[in-house]
């Protein structure tokens, strides 16, 4: 196996919505720096937009007066139960905008409304597009800007300075094709490396295994590198769980939106409002926010679900009354989620006479989406508040570390134009702190070098030495598969830390034997074997899934309250409590010891 050590000014790890963003502003600042963007797929068609998408849910319309920065911090913070970073996402909001007008310049076609010549609107933040090609139009713009884009290598750790632990330094991985240990050293670098999917068992096993919402490749890097690197973290209790349609994970925003379909129980009753004084007395007057918060839609799902009133149905057959809401419809399928129109064929489901069912998806990891998971970031210096800023934006409690979309917490609804904008942000603060630090750079010793590259070919050997004790089948006496692995955590997750099997609840208990559980998942992780490249990607994978797993259950059982009931139940503490729980939940592992520390951090109103 060959070794690159490769020198750069700015390491992006990731190379979809954010580090293309990472990388675009990052070239318009630094306009001689060397900027390197690692990618552990194909920039082309990676991360969550892979597959194109069929809107744009974060675009305020400022040119055309529809909404303001402030406008949209009251939704963010209404939707998410009164906790949301509000300088985070004043800061997105102010210039979010702008990014989607580029992407528009660059090609990506966006749906106008004939009468108001306006972007057409799929909901007051959301605008429709034609968005199959949405990444390659996004990435081409990241590839010219950047030095070079390593594809295909994934990064297993970010390196930390030799005489100062707690700066970055670079980052090492392998090349998933050829096996080639990478060792990059950097003045500054920005994880945008995506959210975290398969921590919880999914509701699709066995012949649908591997299906998701969220990409399967989102597999937790972001959390599990920068937790690994002494980041500190923010709100990984505040997990997501997605109504979705039912097999095929479709989701529902263009049809309650556009399309103003209705979602009834299995006897045609509109529920979504139906427990709302009920709401109120455990969780307070958020049952007020307009729009109804998502947490509380799907905790009104959830109520007709125990109650064994469902299949919940989507009215599809409602709506598709002109060729106009058909092709619509379809269309958001078809450039955003081909599965779900492959599910409508193959279990012969006409959207056009045939209702389709809605359920509540596995919970997963992000900080992208209606959930607010990450890591602890510095804000923007005209905005925020001392306790919020710490000198560069977007810059994590490691200096020089920086993050954007799903890697950073405390900002909800960013959704894919507001993760390319808040790599934006990142890109040009990482310049503007590589400037203002070049006279330094930090070192990485080849003594720590070498150790990791045999850590990380470590599971490639105990196949080699474990295989020959194998007499049938893939059951070993002395190792486990990645695949193996992560079904333990899944099952792990699902039934002590609030999965769907166990209706998205849990207590101290459960937690407490979660975590022990947990732990000695941990210890066999060192026992992990890989064939080939490929297993090797996913022994990693698992790695950052299982830090990231570690993150959520302390996180879960720190915050003793039930804030976002419909995405996790606290048994033992089924109210809302503003009294004590008004704030961020945080926390900080310590590599030496093992060690987590949770804390409480205050939760400032900025935007009256
Ligand atoms: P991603 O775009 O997922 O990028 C992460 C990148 O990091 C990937 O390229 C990944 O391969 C790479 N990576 C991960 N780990 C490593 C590693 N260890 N080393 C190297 N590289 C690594 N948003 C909208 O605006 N409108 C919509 O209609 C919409 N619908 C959606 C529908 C679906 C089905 C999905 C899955 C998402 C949807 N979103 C939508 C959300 C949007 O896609 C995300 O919010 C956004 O992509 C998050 O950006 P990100 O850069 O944080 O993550
Ligand atoms: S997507 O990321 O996969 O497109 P989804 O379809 O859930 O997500 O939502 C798209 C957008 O519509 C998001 O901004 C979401 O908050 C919003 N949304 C979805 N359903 C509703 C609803 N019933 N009421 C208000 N907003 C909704």
């Amino acid at each position: 196996m060959k070794t690159k050590t490769i020198e750069c000014d700015i390491l992006i790890v990731g190379g979809g919505m954010a580090g293309c963003g990472a990388a675009y502003e990052a070239r318009y600042w630094g306009r001689n720096l060397n900027i390197v963007l690692v990618e552990k797929a194909q920039i082309e068609r990676s991360g969550a937009v892979a597959m194109g998408l069929s809107a744009i849910n974060c675009y305020m319309g400022m040119r055309w007066n529809e909404n303001t920065p402030e406008d949209f911090v009251r939704y963010t913070r209404n939707d998410l139960m009164g906790l949301v970073r509000e300088d985070l996402e004043f800061d997105i909001a102010r210039h979010v905008d702008s990014t989607v007008h580029l992407f528009e310049e660059w090609g990506l076609p966006i749906i106008y409304d004939q009468q108001t010549g306006h972007y057409k609107r799929e909901g007051r933040w959301q605008i429709l597009i034609h968005g199959e090609s949405y990444k390659p139009i996004v990435a081409e713009a990241a590839a010219k800007a950047v030095t070079k884009v390593y594809n295909r290598i994934m990064i297993t750790h970010l390196l930390t300075d030799t005489s100062n632990p707690n700066r970055i330094a670079g980052a090492s991985g392998f090349g998933v094709r050829d096996g080639t240990f990478y060792l990059f050293r950097a003045k500054a670098v920005i994880v945008a490396a995506g959210g975290a999917t398969h921590i919880f068992r999914p509701r699709s096993v066995g012949e649908g295994a591997g299906r998701t919402w969220y990409a399967p490749w989102s597999t937790g890097s972001a959390y599990g590198l920068l937790i690994g690197a002494g980041a500190e973290m923010t709100q990984m209790e505040n997990k997501l769980v997605v109504t979705r349609f039912k097999d095929g994970y479709g989701p529902v925003g263009a049809w309650f939106l556009a399309l103003k379909a209705v979602a009834t129980n299995a006897y045609g009753e509109d529920y979504e409002l139906k427990y709302k004084e009920d709401q109120r007395a455990l969780y307070g007057n958020y049952v007020d926010a307009k729009p109804f918060p998502t947490c509380l839609r799907n905790d009104a799902m959830y109520r007709e679900i125990k109650a064994g009133r469902y299949p919940i149905y989507l009215h599809t057959e409602r709506v598709l009354d002109t060729r106009e809401k058909e092709e619509l419809g379809h269309e958001d399928f078809l450039d955003m989620t081909m599965s779900q129109t492959i599910v409508w064929a193959s279990q012969n489901i006409d959207p056009k006479t045939t209702p389709s069912e809605l359920l509540m998806s596995e919970p997963y990891i992000m900080g992208s989406h209606a959930t607010c998971s990450g890591a602890w970031a510095s804000g923007p210096e005209d905005v925020s508040p001392k306790e919020y800023f710490w000198g560069y934006n977007r810059m994590t409690t490691v200096e020089g570390l920086f993050g954007a979309g799903d890697t950073i917490g405390g900002s909800a609804h960013k959704f894919s134009s507001g993760s390319f904008t808040e790599g934006r942000l990142a890109g040009k603060a990482a310049v503007s702190y590589v400037m203002d630090h070049s006279d330094s750079k930090p070192e990485v010793s080849d003594r720590k070098g070498e150790e990791l590259r045999k850590e990380i070919f470590q599971p490639m050997e105990n196949f080699k030495l474990g295989r020959n004790l194998i007499t049938k089948g893939t059951v070993s006496p002395s190792y486990l598969y990645a695949d193996q692995a992560v079904v333990r955590l899944e099952k792990i997750m699902d039934e002590y830390v609030g999965g769907w099997g166990s209706m998205y609840t849990t207590n101290e208990i459960l937690l407490n034997r979660g975590w022990e559980l947990l732990t000695m998942l941990r210890e066999d992780l060192a026992h992990i074997a890989a064939e080939n490249l490929h297993q090797l990607q996913r022994a990693w994978e698992l790695h950052h899934r299982v830090v990231t797993a570690e993150a959520v259950l302390r996180h879960t059982l720190f915050r003793k309250e039930t804030r976002w009931p419909g995405y996790c139940y606290r048994a033992d503490f089924p109210k809302l409590d503003d009294d004590n729980w008004h704030v961020f939940v945080n926390s900080k592992y310590d590599r030496s010891t093992g060690n987590w520390k949770l804390f409480k951090r205050p939760c400032i109103r900025l935007v009256s």
